[in-house]
């Protein structure tokens, strides 16, 4: 990289250490420059998301229990291996009693959080949610419950908050209206995502929105726009993971994106939004062994840890390839083994997200 690049790349990241914004020509020139970033120049980056990071959540990575509840979805988006059109998709639905068990079982290790995602499945009504929630609510009330189920109207989200639901967490997979109507059909405007999460942060839910790091079709300045929007949203919860083709769906012959990328961009949204709660998640362990270590050392503070049925989870195949071997108590074990050559610890706390400033 020029000489002059590297200065003016040094300025932007120390400006986004302080004040935690940055223009959209110095987003366009960070991503612009990132694969010939030297390695100075990223560890910069690194160690100052890390002591963003660290300023409000010490060393802790939080744990959340993930619950893959349903593979049945009515939406056809282009990327995603659960969409309606595809027929080799394995289809199953948990039942509220294996749903229950898995709480049991993740409260059992200490979880305090358990996700209920899926996709959108005309079985799991408003009623049948609500009925879920409140008894995962009344055998352990002092857990978080956090859904991503979605669009939905904003009564019912309404009514899903009433019945105890904390969280809610839904990707705008793309700001800008040119490359999200290339990724989801006609019927998916991206004003009825916008409104979806207007409607979660108004009604109290503690949000995550995101998106997939090298999407087909995408520009910088589609990624630039993505965070500048998350900036806007400052949301509680930030997703963001490799797109990683699944062969089956009308993009399956795309190139993944890259590990690389997804570590860069954690970086730089722990800068522009340094509170949030930044999961490293399955899709970038899918693509990168050492995923766990680079997206923590990288700003990342929270690991979602599976705890959906073995052929459950092998049927939830969102994209290919998808890690998933290992029994929940393992995956927590390995993890906290990992984490401690880094210097870092397993939290079983709720871990609530924080205001910035709040420390
Ligand atoms: N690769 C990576 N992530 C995907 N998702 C859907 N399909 C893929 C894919 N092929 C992500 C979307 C969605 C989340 C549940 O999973 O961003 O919001």
């Amino acid at each position: 990289m020029l000489q002059k690049n590297t200065e003016k790349f040094h300025k932007i990241i120390t400006r986004l250490a302080k004040s935690h914004s940055a223009t959209r020509e110095e987003l366009l020139l960070l991503l612009k420059n990132r694969q010939e970033l030297g390695q100075e120049q990223r560890e910069f980056l690194f160690s100052e998301a890390r002591r963003n990071a660290t300023r409000y959540y010490g060393n802790k990575i939080y744990l959340r229990g993930l619950i893959e509840i349903s593979s049945f979805c009515r939406n056809d988006c282009f990327y995603c291996g659960l969409r309606r059109s595809n027929g080799n998709a394995t289809r199953y639905r948990l039942s509220e009693e294996e749903i229950l068990t898995c709480v049991e079982s993740g409260k059992r290790l200490g979880l305090q959080t358990f996700v209920l995602q899926g996709g959108e499945d005309s079985y799991w009504t408003v009623p049948r949610l609500a009925d879920i929630i409140r008894k995962i609510k009344k055998a352990s009330p002092t857990c978080a419950v956090t859904l991503s189920l979605g669009e939905m109207t904003r009564s019912d989200y309404a009514a899903l908050f009433e019945a105890g639901a904390d969280r809610y967490l839904l990707r705008h997979e793309a700001a800008s209206e040119g490359l999200y109507s290339k990724l989801h059909p006609k019927e998916m405007p991206l004003s009825r995502r916008l409104k979806a999460l207007k409607d979660l942060a108004s009604i109290g839910y503690q949000v995550g929105s995101g998106f997939m790091v090298g999407r087909p079709f995408e520009t910088i300045e589609d990624t630039a726009d993505d965070l500048i929007f998350l900036k806007n949203l400052a949301p509680s919860m930030v997703g963001i993971g490799p797109f990683v083709p699944q062969a089956d769906t009308p993009l399956g012959l795309h190139c993944p994106g890259t590990s690389d990328e997804t570590i860069f961009l954690l970086a730089v949204i722990r800068l522009l939004l340094p509170s949030v709660l930044l999961p490293a998640t399955t899709a970038l362990i899918t693509l990168d062994r050492d995923g766990y270590e680079k997206a923590v050392l990288a700003g990342a503070n929270v690991i979602m840890p599976s705890l959906t049925p073995q052929t459950a989870r092998q049927a939830y195949k969102i994209y290919d390839g998808k890690a998933s071997a290992e029994d929940t108590v393992q995956q927590i074990e390995i993890i906290g083994e990992r984490l401690k050559r880094i210097g870092y610890e397993i939290s079983l706390d709720r871990g609530d997200a924080k205001k910035t400033g709040e420390h």
